[in-house]
């Protein structure tokens, strides 16, 4: 599995498959295979894909811990920029076909409506971690600050959930259910820590008996 994991080309399938649901929109463009209503059919496949780019990342972890594959951590970047690359795409579908590339429409329409504030504030706090994903900036901000820094990816997670549940107007099923999946991801990390700091705790040592008999 190690070999497997430790590969170069492991890497670029994955880069492959994360590009699958961008091919797949660009197929649909050119075959003008978007339904009814375009805009939204791309709005809502790229809010999907970002969510979805978001809940792998916060999975490597996890995964890497309970099935002892550190090798995992190879991936998480990547799987973090495309959430970065279609929550870009996302944003894009709002700010040219919604708001004509208005800014000034942008800023009143963020201020106005509060899932667009909430997806708003996941999506800019994605932006420093995207720019501070290479080693060069581990090494210029610090190991402790960068893993400081990209602790960002809980909020913009937990306000992609917020966004998504605000956003839909009857059947709450989905939102619900990655609610549920970043919920079960952000506790096992809590729970991971605590046990932690428990293990490390200093452990009291009783002091020595002496003997008045030597
Ligand atoms: C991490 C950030 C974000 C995530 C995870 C996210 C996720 C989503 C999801 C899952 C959907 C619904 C897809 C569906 O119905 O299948 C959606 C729709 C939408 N999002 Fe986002 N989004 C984010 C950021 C943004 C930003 C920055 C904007 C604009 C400023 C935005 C504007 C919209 C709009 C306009 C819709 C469609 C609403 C409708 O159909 O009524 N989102 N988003």
């Amino acid at each position: 599995m190690r070999a497997i994991l430790v590969s170069k080309w492991t890497k670029v399938a994955v880069f492959v498959i994360c590009l699958i649901p961008f091919a797949d929109l660009i197929w649909r463009i050119i075959k003008s295979d978007l339904g009814a209503n375009p805009v939204e059919f791309l709005q809502h496949a790229t809010g999907d894909w970002t969510l979805r780019f978001l809940v792998f990342t916060l999975c490597i972890t996890p995964f890497r811990k309970l099935f002892k594959l550190p090798d995992l951590i190879r991936f998480r970047r990547i799987l973090a920029l495309f959430a970065f690359f279609y929550v870009s795409l996302h944003f894009l579908t709002y700010l040219g076909p919604d708001q004509a590339f208005d800014l000034a429409a942008m800023w009143k329409d963020v201020a106005k409506r509060p899932f667009i504030t909430v997806g708003f504030a996941a999506f800019v706090s994605l932006i420093p971690l995207a720019v501070t994903s290479t080693a060069g900036w581990i090494r210029r901000i610090g190991g402790k600050r960068w893993q400081m820094l990209h602790r960002l990816i809980y909020f913009a997670a937990v306000c992609g959930v917020i966004h998504y549940y605000w956003l839909v107007k009857s059947d709450v099923r989905k939102p619900l259910f990655y609610g549920t999946l970043v919920a079960i991801l952000l506790l096992w990390r809590l729970g991971d820590w605590f046990f932690k700091r428990r293990s490390q705790a200093p452990v009291r040592v009783a002091a020595p008996h002496v003997s008045m008999n030597g």
